[in-house]
């Protein structure tokens, strides 16, 4: 477990280098990430390379004994370059191509681009691949962020169709799978394909997934071509990328299978401000994030990442982009760092070092003020420094509930939501947060996981069903909680012949023949046992076939929750409350010992160490039997964290 920062030498002058190394040692200060902007002062023209400056820093870095993080910078490919080949430039849904004068700007798809992010990272790869400092790469920075991972340029395009010709063999194949009879969209061939905007109404789903899928394709290509290069100049070195929070453009199991290690970057308080949790929420952790929040992420890329993941940059201060920026409270630095330890984490990074004075972030805080003198986050990074030391060597992490995490199924769910506010990844979080509030620990995994050993599996938003994951579900004794929606398409985004949950009927026999989606106010009872909850945005009908009864009601009588066996099936968008009860009684089927934890009382195991987490501000009681206490005591105090050893569940 160690601590790092996000470094711009080339935003500070040189003298100042050698005092930020020895402040950042003298924090308890590790590893420093840098080089991810740089790409105009390390090639200022076509070929002209000035290494001289970031030789010196990394030699002052590394002089400092801190290891280093080393980036490509094809994030931000330099004026020249574009200029040079303005098809490098991504193109938008309007049409029109990106300009230059802020970052990723590039086409994934631009073949001369992938040339040159290879020509870079070969230069990078040979000059730093075996510096002894250096013990790891980022490759780009942020794949996908500022919506960039679909483009629609004529390289775009081109690809497309030979990705689809790849996928269906014949034009007369890609007709009927995506159902092109309909509106008489059927192409002759593959080359009068184009990419799907500018449509009079909405063109055709299975275009859309379909465009979807090859744009996540186009990513993982680019990250494969530097992962190749740098694994033969730099070999042993740990390669990382940094992915973001809530963020689905593109397939990051996919991705995250040529790395080492996945990061992520966590700004929990941007993301409160920026997502879709109601004002309610907003308000009351406004200063703190969610408490499911940044474990959400920890667990989705602790589950595609080969070794333990990293945060590469954790939030120290206000954010600039939210619209609006408040301040995290005193103690969520602390609270949140150790958050991701308890998660597995190997590695904190705090972004970034000193907020710049200029540019588009100058309003975004980092560890020190522009002045040179210390913020506020940075004293919580030295009390973290202190305690480290205090907790026992890190334990395992495989939790007993996995939640399937699938991104085509995510972007079948965006692609026709049906209801305005359907969102599979919010309900995904919902199910992980009701989970998490009842004391479990979870793994998110992906739909080609190996199930085997979980007690209790969730398929929040899965209505892809594939192969693999039929097969693993059939293989599992597990309680298996299917969500609505689960196995309602096919690929090419069909409805399944014998009608939703699909194949999974053969695990739970019921029809779903009509399903509606709920406007914002309309909320549709639910009697559980002697609870009634209430279904939001989404109701389905459920024909009940021989083997399925139903556990909970509508008003009307109609099954709300449906169960065979060990297999639930729930048709509606449940309250929060309701999705509580329901899994905490599923739970216990499962052998499991589900606690309701009080709010904003979140807590984690590692091996045999018990980390509780409390996003108040007032303290909040834990009981532990047999525990001995690492760090605070049973009382958790408000934004605070305590840590105790060889425990049994509260
Ligand atoms: C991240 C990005 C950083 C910086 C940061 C600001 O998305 O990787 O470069 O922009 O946000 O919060």
């Amino acid at each position: 477990m160690r601590l790092g920062v996000c470094y711009y030498p080339e935003q500070w002058p040189e003298e100042w280098w050698a005092q930020d190394a020895a402040q950042m040692v003298a924090l308890g200060i590790e590893q420093v990430r840098i080089g991810e902007f740089c790409w105009s002062r390390v090639e200022p023209q076509p070929g002209v390379f000035d290494w001289g400056w970031l030789d010196r820093a990394v030699h002052v870095l590394a002089a400092a004994g801190l290891k280093i993080v080393m980036c490509t910078p094809t994030a931000t490919p330099p004026k020249w370059l574009i200029d040079a080949d303005p098809d490098m430039l991504a193109v938008g849904p309007d049409g029109r191509r990106r300009t230059f004068g802020s970052r990723r700007h590039y086409d994934f798809s631009s073949d001369r681009y992938l040339e040159q992010s290879r020509r870079i990272t070969r230069e990078y790869g040979a000059r730093y691949g075996h510096h002894p400092a250096v013990i790891a790469w980022q490759t780009d920075n942020e794949y996908g962020c500022h919506d960039t991972v679909v483009s629609h340029s004529l390289a775009a395009v081109q690809r497309f169709r030979l990705w689809l010709q790849e996928r269906y063999g014949g034009i007369g194949n890609l007709n009927s799978i995506w159902g092109n009879v309909f509106w008489s969209q059927e192409y002759g061939s593959f080359d009068e394909i184009g990419s799907p905007v500018g449509t009079v109404t909405e063109a055709n789903p299975a275009h859309w997934l379909d465009y979807r899928r090859f744009a996540s394709n186009e990513v993982v290509r680019f990250n494969r071509a530097q992962c190749e290069i740098l694994r033969s100049l730099s070999p042993k070195r740990v390669l990382v990328h940094n992915f973001m929070q809530l963020f689905t453009a593109f397939d990051h199991h996919e991705v995250a299978a040529d790395l080492d290690v996945a990061s992520w970057d966590s700004y929990p308080i941007g993301a409160l401000e920026m997502f879709w949790f109601g004002l309610d929420d907003k308000q009351r952790w406004l200063r703190t994030g969610h408490p499911d929040f940044t474990a959400f992420h920890h667990d989705l890329y602790r589950g595609m990442s080969r070794q333990s993941f990293w945060v590469m940059e954790q939030q120290p201060g206000p954010v600039n982009w939210a619209t609006w920026n408040p301040a995290p409270a005193s103690g969520m630095v602390r609270l949140w760092t150790w958050e991701a330890f308890a998660h597995g984490a190997d590695v904190v990074s705090y972004f970034r070092w000193r907020q710049a004075p200029f540019a588009q972030e100058q309003m975004h805080a980092g560890l020190q003020t522009p002045d040179r003198e210390w913020d506020q986050g940075a004293q919580e990074v030295a009390l973290v420094a202190a305690e480290l030391p205090q907790v026992p060597p890190a334990g395992t992490v495989r939790a007993t509930v996995a939640l399937v995490f699938d991104y085509p199924s995510i972007w079948a769910l965006q692609t026709q939501p049906q209801g305005g506010d359907y969102d599979g990844l919010r309900l995904a979080f919902e199910a992980y947060s009701a989970l998490r509030s009842l004391g479990l620990d979870l793994d998110i995994v992906s739909a080609q996981a190996d199930l085997k050993g979980y007690a209790m599996i969730v398929l929040p938003a899965v209505p892809l069903v594939s192969d693999g994951l039929m097969a693993a579900l059939k293989a599992s004794d597990a309680q298996l909680v299917l969500y609505p929606r689960s196995g309602s398409k096919l690929d090419g985004m069909r409805i399944p012949a014998n009608l939703a949950p699909g194949r999974l009927r053969e695990l739970i026999n019921v029809r779903i023949p009509r399903v509606e989606s709920l406007r914002p106010a309309e909320h549709e009872p639910v009697h559980y046992q002697d609870q009634t909850g209430v279904a939001g945005r989404w109701r389905e009908s459920l024909d009940m076939g021989a083997g399925a009864t139903a556990t909970a009601h509508f008003v009307d009588g109609s099954p709300a929750v449906a169960r065979q066996g060990r297999v639930h099936y729930l048709a509606g968008w449940f309250d929060e409350a309701l999705q509580r009860a329901l899994l905490r009684d599923i739970a216990r089927e499962a052998g499991l010992s589900p606690v309701p934890l009080p709010a904003g009382l979140r807590i984690r195991r590692r091996g045999n160490t018990l980390f509780a987490f409390n996003y108040t501000d007032a303290p909040l009681q834990l009981n532990v039997s047999n525990a001995k206490w690492v760090v605070g005591s049973g009382t958790v105090p408000g934004r605070g964290v305590c840590i105790a050893e060889r425990t049994e569940s509260p």
